[in-house]
């Protein structure tokens, strides 16, 4: 398969970047671990007034500035060309990796935001025909390349803010035709941007009106026509189903997953947003890479999670902007579990990808440390997207995804001044983006 990086590589050279004068490089592994949990979650490597050393898209080397000029003068070094920058005043962050959100998706729903704002619930606003089903419309009307150029926006916007590797689903088709044109779009945005991305078939996300009362009858179109053509035209990486009441049963749930299973596709699941839907148990039956949302998490689900393997990730930007209960997300830790935060970028639940912001809503709202919140949004977020052996941290052979933030006082300011877009330099790919 023609990845994005290798179409990129052939556009543009890949460059050797020398930074120096780093004043925190952050997250840095010298053992690099899949996925940080429990107290171990509170901690986080950092390298002061340090080096880092970037060759043809990887992570070559990293250090302290005192030991630059034997650096310098090693056999790797020596005779290569080199983009110099001087990072005093400034930190060094692996990108983020954004494990969770549906940013395919056609025009906006701010009239559904104003209802929100006059009372109405998120579940009352799908069941007259807003919500998902409105978005589904939208993209039946949009075409495929309109859908593309709106999508590339988001993208770009959110490599400026930081993010370097991504998953999107699909899941405003709601038919085979529809949910392929999604697919496709993400497959395009994997081969022409320069962020790593993951994808997902979300084909249970709503029933779609010419289904209502016959559920099982999509959930059979979704086995039988659907996943096959996801298969067979490579078209993503996971499958999702939105497992919560007034959605998709745990028998729908299962049904699925173990239809996808049959083609290698690993579950992401939607659970135990609205309710104690027991998604998560389910999810973690079929060994799911994670399950997401999880407002409603008792001890019971704690327990369920805990040596599962499967990521419990929160997507504070939806409880935030829909005004729901939080995850308990300090027991969750306390308990020994990891978690990993991710944005939820969607029209209808969480109209910004913006990772900083969530960092600072697990910082207030889930009352998370600032180490915590940096670990949710890096290396356990890769390991939710299945990428942590790539990305998720600075260590030797990881991909160069970085970016170099403006002149701050320290790392726990970025999540403080939650307002501010600090994200000054950004590398993907070991390539200067911006
Ligand atoms: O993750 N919960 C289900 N799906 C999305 C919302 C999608 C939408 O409202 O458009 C979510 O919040
Ligand atoms: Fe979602």
């Amino acid at each position: 398969m023609i990845t994005g990086i290798s179409i990129l590589a052939e556009k543009f050279n890949f460059m050797n970047i020398l930074i120096i004068n780093i004043k925190s490089l952050v997250q840095v592994e010298d053992n690099p671990v899949d996925f940080v949990e429990g107290h171990k979650m509170s901690a986080l490597k950092t390298l002061d007034n340090a080096f880092l050393f970037i060759s043809n898209g990887f992570i070559e080397s990293f250090g302290p500035m005192s030991g630059l000029k034997e650096f310098q003068r090693s056999g790797t070094f020596s005779s290569v060309q080199f983009e110099l920058l001087d990072a005093i005043g400034k930190l060094v962050f692996p990108s983020f990796c954004d494990s969770h959100t549906h940013l395919v998706y056609a025009g906006s729903r701010e009239i559904e935001y104003i209802d929100k704002i006059r009372g109405l619930s998120y579940e009352e606003i799908a069941r007259r025909g807003g919500g998902i089903l409105n978005s589904a419309r939208l993209l039946h009307e949009t075409s495929e390349e309109s859908l593309y150029r709106q999508s590339l926006e988001r993208i770009n916007e959110i490599i400026s803010l930081g993010t370097g590797a991504v998953e999107i689903k699909s899941g405003y088709g709601l038919n085979t035709e529809d949910e392929l044109k999604m697919l496709r779009v993400i497959r395009r945005l994997k081969e022409t941007t320069p962020v790593t991305i993951r994808s997902t078939f979300l084909g249970a996300h709503a029933v779609p009106e010419e289904f209502k009362g016959k559920q099982r009858d999509f959930i059979d179109l979704i086995i039988n026509e659907m996943i096959p053509q996801v298969a067979s035209d490579e078209l993503a990486d996971f499958i999702d189903v939105f497992c919560d009441k007034g959605f998709f049963t745990i028998e729908d749930t299962e049904r699925i997953l173990m239809a996808g299973m049959k083609y290698g596709l690993r579950a992401k699941i939607h659970a135990n947003e609205l309710d104690f839907s027991g998604g998560i148990q389910a999810g973690v039956k079929y060994n799911a890479l994670s399950v997401d949302h999880l407002e409603y998490t008792g001890d019971r689900e704690i327990a369920c999670l805990l040596d599962s393997g499967t990521m419990p990730t929160l997507l504070p930007g939806a409880a935030f902007f829909l005004g729901m209960i939080d995850p308990p997300a300090r027991k969750m830790i306390d308990a020994g579990l990891p978690i990993c935060l991710a944005s939820d970028f969607n029209p209808g639940s969480s109209p910004s990808g913006n990772m900083k912001f969530i960092m600072s809503l697990g910082c207030v709202k889930l009352r998370l440390l600032p180490e915590e919140v940096i670990n949710a949004v890096t290396i356990n977020g890769a390991y939710a997207m299945g990428i942590s052996d790539t990305h998720g941290s600075i260590a030797r052979g990881k991909v160069a995804n970085i970016f170099i933030t403006k002149p701050v006082p320290s790392i726990e300011y970025l999540p403080y001044a939650y307002g501010s877009n600090l994200v000054d330099t950004v590398i993907l790919n070991g390539m200067l983006i911006q």
